[in-house]
This record gives C-alpha cells, structure tokens and sequence, in this order.
C-alpha cells in the first residue's frame, strides 16, 4: 500500500488529484494539507512513500522549496511535482523533483507519477467500443479497427468483453481448442497466465476470447474483466474492447477500465434515442470529464432523412468518425472470417476505419 500525502492549496485540483489516487489500486490518500509548514512537517514526521507538490503553490515558500525540504527531511519519500501546461517542470531528482503529473492527466499518468509499471512506449490504454443498442456494429469495428492499428506496427491486443455469445470468435476463424478468459485464474495469478491464453488473429492481433459456451458466462467476475484489461494494457500499445450493450456490472467494469470509448451510433431514432441516455449515464458516472467519448456513426451513408447535426445536437456530441455501409464487402468477410481491413484495404469502409484509427489516436495525444 502506497501511503500519499497531497500538498495542494485549490479545493478543486486537490478533489480531482484525491478522484484519481483514489481509482489507483494499492493508494492510500493520508490527506491534503494546503500549508507549505504543516505538509513538510507531516510528511517528515509520518514519512509517505509520495507526496503530490502543487508547483504552483501560493504563499511564502514556494512548491520547488517545500520539495527540497520534504527531501532532505524524508529523504526515502517519492516527490511529485503537479503543474500545469502552461509551466512545465522537469524532474530533477537531486531537487526533490523525482517526477512531474501535468495536470488535468489521467489514470496513466498518476501511475507512472506515482512510479508504476511503466505502460510499453506509446501505450495508450484501452479502448472500449460500446453501444446502447445491439447489433449496430461493435463487434465489426473492433475486430476492423484493431487489425488496422496494428498495421502500423503497434502491439495490439483485443478483449471479447462479452461473455455471453460474445461476437468475436465468429468474425475470425477461430479454432475450437482456442483459450478464453475462462481458462484464467483470477486476480494476482493472471497475469503469469495471460499471455499463454491469447489467441494470435490475422496480423497478429492479439485475442482474449469470450467464453466458447453460453452457460460460462457466469463464470468470469466482473472484477476479473477489468483485471484482464488493466493487464493486456501493461503489455500492448493499444487494447481494443468489445462490451455488452446493457449497462450492467461487466460493462461498467470494462468501461472503468477503459481510457476512451467509442460509442457506436446509427441513423435511426431507437438507437440515437438510447446514446442520449448512455450519455447522459457517462455524465452522471464522471466519464465525460476523465477519457474521451468518441461518437461513431455506422451505416453513415443510410441517414434515413436525419442529418450529422440534428444527430449531434440530439446527443450532444461531435460525431468523430463516419463508417458507411458496405453490406457485400461486409458479408464476405464475415464468411471468409477475415477482417476487411486486409482483405480490401482500399474500400471506402476499410479507409473510414483508418480514418476513425487516426482520430483516435490524435485524441489520446491529447
Ligand atoms: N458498415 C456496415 N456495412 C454493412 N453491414 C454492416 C455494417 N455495420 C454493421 N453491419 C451489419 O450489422 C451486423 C451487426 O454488426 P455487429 O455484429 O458488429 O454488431 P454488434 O453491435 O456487435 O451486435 P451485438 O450487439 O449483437 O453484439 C453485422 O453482422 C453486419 O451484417
Ligand atoms: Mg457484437
């Protein structure tokens, strides 16, 4: 358990810095002090493992002054400078400085801050692509969007986050005796296990299967699928997560555990209708403010006489990718088994996902 002291005067960045220590596994917030005097005085008396310095702290000593006094007085004590944009910090550990947390950062960040596992170079966390309605092309655009981003040479895993008939296994040609997330062990011994559970897919996207039988569903906690997550996101540049429509304890899991969504819309009432609702279910569960929501249209071409702005006015969000409908490219591939990614990479709907690919990536840089 990693005891953290935050040193922080502004009653809103100290409630987001406590929001996102408080997400992290093994942390324990002992408090915040908004005094330079009384923070060096705890964290010298009770010694923390870290101790989050606001850079910007208002008063007669300075952040970079507390951090040094904080050193010489604890000197085993972790120092976190948090700053923002604007002024940049660099760490300089012999200062009292061992690592900066730009603000308003997110679970990544506060990890390797805090001296986590770092993520592989250029990690970028998971993405789960949800919608409130079913059949409106999850699982398409997983199995396509991930095969895509691995062209360019990322590491790249996919999670069936589906347990019950979940869709993936019959897009690919996935052999009977492939492993699923059934065939792991729960908590600390996944890990060791995990990487021998992954089924190796066209370009070498790495899959962790859904159970092959409806009565196993049961089987796998939801807990357990955030853990898988969390893990395929400590090896792989990019994690791609197909989730449940109803938005019951295994999606809310995957959803925490994700860092951006994708939520998958078409042009028809029912289902503009129900991404309103699911978003307005994000607000309320703090998502719009911690990762980003990417809007994507499917079958972008059938609008059924409603427009990109009545859609985007009704839900509220930019639509950030347009995939059109291709229903013979489309249902060849799925006899073939094959993503039409690598079977027809220059089809209009093979670029849309390219094009959702780079918008993605763009807004994770962000
Ligand atoms: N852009 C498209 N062009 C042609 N057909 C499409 C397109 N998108 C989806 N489809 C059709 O819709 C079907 C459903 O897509 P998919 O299985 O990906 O949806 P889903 O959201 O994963 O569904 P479920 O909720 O059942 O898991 C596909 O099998 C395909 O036939
Ligand atoms: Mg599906």
């Amino acid at each position: 358990m990693k005891r953290v002291l935050v040193v922080e005067d502004l009653p809103q960045v100290a409630e987001h810095l406590k929001g996102l220590l408080g997400r992290e596994q093994d942390v324990q917030v002992m408090g915040v002090q908004t005094q330079a005097d009384a923070a060096i005085t705890q964290a010298t008396t009770e010694r923390p493992e870290v101790v989050l310095v606001d850079a910007l702290l208002q008063g007669k000593v300075s952040g970079a002054e507390v951090a040094k006094r904080i050193r010489a007085g604890s000197p085993g004590t972790r120092i976190v400078m948090v700053t923002v944009p604007q002024k940049p910090v660099t760490p300089r550990p012999d200062e009292g400085v061992d690592a900066v947390f730009v603000l308003p950062g997110g679970a990544n960040e506060i990890a390797q801050a805090l001296g986590g596992e770092k993520k592989p170079a250029g990690g970028a966390g998971a993405t789960a692509v949800y919608s409130p309605k079913g059949g409106t092309g999850k699982t398409l655009i997983t199995v396509n969007l991930a095969t895509f981003l691995r062209r360019s040479g990322s590491s790249v895993a996919v999670m069936d986050g589906v347990m019950q008939f979940g869709g993936v296994r019959h897009f690919l040609n996935v052999p009977p005796e492939a492993k699923s997330i059934v065939d792991l062990p729960p908590g600390g011994a996944m890990k060791a296990a995990l990487p021998e559970a992954l089924w190796e897919g066209p370009g070498g996207v790495h899959y962790l299967l859904a159970p092959a039988r409806p009565e196993q569903a049961d089987l796998v906690a939801a807990s357990e699928l955030a853990n898988a997550v969390g893990l395929l996101g400590g090896t792989h540049e990019h994690v791609v997560v197909d989730t449940p429509s109803r938005l019951g304890e295994d999606t809310l899991a995957l959803l925490d555990a994700a860092s951006a969504i994708l939520v998958i819309v078409a042009y028809n009432a029912p289902a503009i209708e129900n991404v309103k609702a699911a978003l307005e279910t994000f607000e309320e569960l703090g998502y719009r403010k911690q990762k980003p929501i990417l809007l994507v249209v499917d079958q972008a071409d059938e609008t059924g006489g409603l427009s990109k702005g009545a859609l985007e006015h009704t839900v509220g969000v930019a639509v950030a990718a347009e995939i059109p409908t291709d229903r013979k490219l489309v249902a060849e591939s799925l006899t073939k088994q094959e993503p039409f990614v690598v079977t027809a990479p220059n089809a209009p709907i093979s670029q849309a996902i390219g094009a959702l690919a780079t918008a993605l990536v763009a807004q994770r840089r962000k």
